[in-house]
């Protein structure tokens, strides 16, 4: 059966870098014989212009049947005041979906070393992955409201929340370094006191894997100054959301870094960290690389394409290499630009085959 992708295209520079995305993994898929179809529906800003609300309920269903579900970025100074703002429908699809779970992957390899802010020594080699719990925490719970002399946000999180996610960390450090960093606040709040007794519970199921406790005030710290200590951040909602920007900025650039949100079950959802960018949008200057690695990311653990995945990373990196970067990196490329070269590279990569087939 033809597999089936749900493209939500976003905002500002979301339709830049989706289309940039796309055309990559049209470039790719022809070399691998890879059917699938692409169902656009409406979402974030652009679904409030249409149907007057970010999450139609069309699109909620669209997205649970298909296989995977790739986003750009959503939101922006249009709809800041708007009664349900776009990042309202973020939430709601993240939560609608079931996706707990949101992977968010930090490497410096040899080609972007240079571009890090941070000296060399301490930057390179770099791997490590965050884990951020994506549908309760202090984003969802409640109470929650504003008055005229005061406002609430509850963070409240359930036993078999922090358990899952704390699976989640513990599997994911199984297949990596074992060594997973769990970041709280333990110092001050109950719920990351709470936290450290589940995910203690849940360590004598993992044996092999170490684990060390980090207070957030203190990773934000070591991720600057001793980033190769990590190899799977176990951490909650709004942590894990501020020290993602954190840890994409010493690779360089916010505009590399992609995700990947996982559920108990049903398609996964493969976005950018970043947002939508309305500084820059229109402009032709937005790096594609942070929706190219999600596509790379949807194929290798959606669909179970490692060959292709491997291809488009290569290309990535050979493009890095040639210095035909975005201005974020420094370079003075264009988001097509950039595109084109790194679809060169993957058809450099598979030419041979081609020659070989006819
Ligand atoms: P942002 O991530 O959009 O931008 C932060 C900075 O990084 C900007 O200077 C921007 O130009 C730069 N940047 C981000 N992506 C880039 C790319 N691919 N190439 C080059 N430069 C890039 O954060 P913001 O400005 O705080 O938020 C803008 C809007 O995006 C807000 O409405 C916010 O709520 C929304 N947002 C959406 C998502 C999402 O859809 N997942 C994530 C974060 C923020
Ligand atoms: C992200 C974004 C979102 C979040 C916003 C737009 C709701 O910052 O995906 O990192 O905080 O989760
Ligand atoms: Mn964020």
């Amino acid at each position: 059966m033809t597999n089936r992708i749900v493209v939500l295209k976003g905002d500002y520079i979301g339709p830049e870098i989706m289309a940039a995305g796309l055309k990559v993994l049209r470039a790719a898929a022809e070399h691998f014989d890879f059917d699938y179809d692409l169902i656009e529906e409406p979402f974030g800003g652009e679904a409030i212009d249409k149907v007057g609300e970010p999450l139609p309920q069309t699109t909620v269903e669209a997205a649970k049947n298909a296989d995977a579900v790739l986003l750009s970025a959503i939101g922006g100074p249009k709809w800041d005041n708007a009664p349900k703002r776009p990042e309202a429908g973020l939430l709601s699809i993240r939560k609608q979906m079931g996706l707990y779970a949101n992977i968010r992957p930090t490497r410096v390899t040899k080609q972007l070393k240079q571009y890090s802010p941070i000296e060399n020594e301490i930057v390179s080699g770099t791997d490590f992955v965050i884990v951020r719990e994506l549908t309760s925490g202090i984003y969802f719970g409640e109470p929650r409201w504003q008055k005229a002399d005061s406002a609430i946000d509850t963070t409240v999180y359930r036993r078999n929340e922090v358990q899952r996610i704390a699976r989640t960390a513990f599997d994911m450090a199984m297949k990596r370094r074992k060594h997973v960093t769990v970041v709280d606040k333990a110092n001050v709040l109950a719920t990351s006191k709470f936290w450290r007794q589940i995910v203690g519970e849940i360590q004598p199921e993992y044996p092999d894997v170490t684990v060390d406790y980090m207070y957030v005030d203190a990773t934000a710290m070591n991720i600057v100054s001793h980033p190769k200590h990590f190899d799977v951040i176990l951490t909650d909602n709004m942590f894990g959301d501020i020290l993602s920007d954190q840890a994409a900025a010493i690779t360089g650039s916010l505009g590399m870094i992609p995700s990947m949100s996982v559920g108990q079950s049903g398609p996964n959802l493969y976005e950018p960290i970043h947002g939508s960018a309305p500084d820059i949008a229109g402009k032709h200057i937005a790096n594609p690389i942070s929706m190219i690695n999600s596509i790379s990311m949807m194929l290798r653990y959606t669909f179970d394409q490692f060959k292709m995945a491997d291809v488009i990373d290569r290309a990535v990196s050979q493009t890095i290499e040639d210095h035909f970067i975005t201005r974020d990196l420094g370079g003075d490329e264009t988001t097509e630009a950039t595109t084109k070269h790194i679809i060169k590279s993957i058809n450099r990569q598979e030419a041979p085959r081609y020659v070989k087939d006819n």
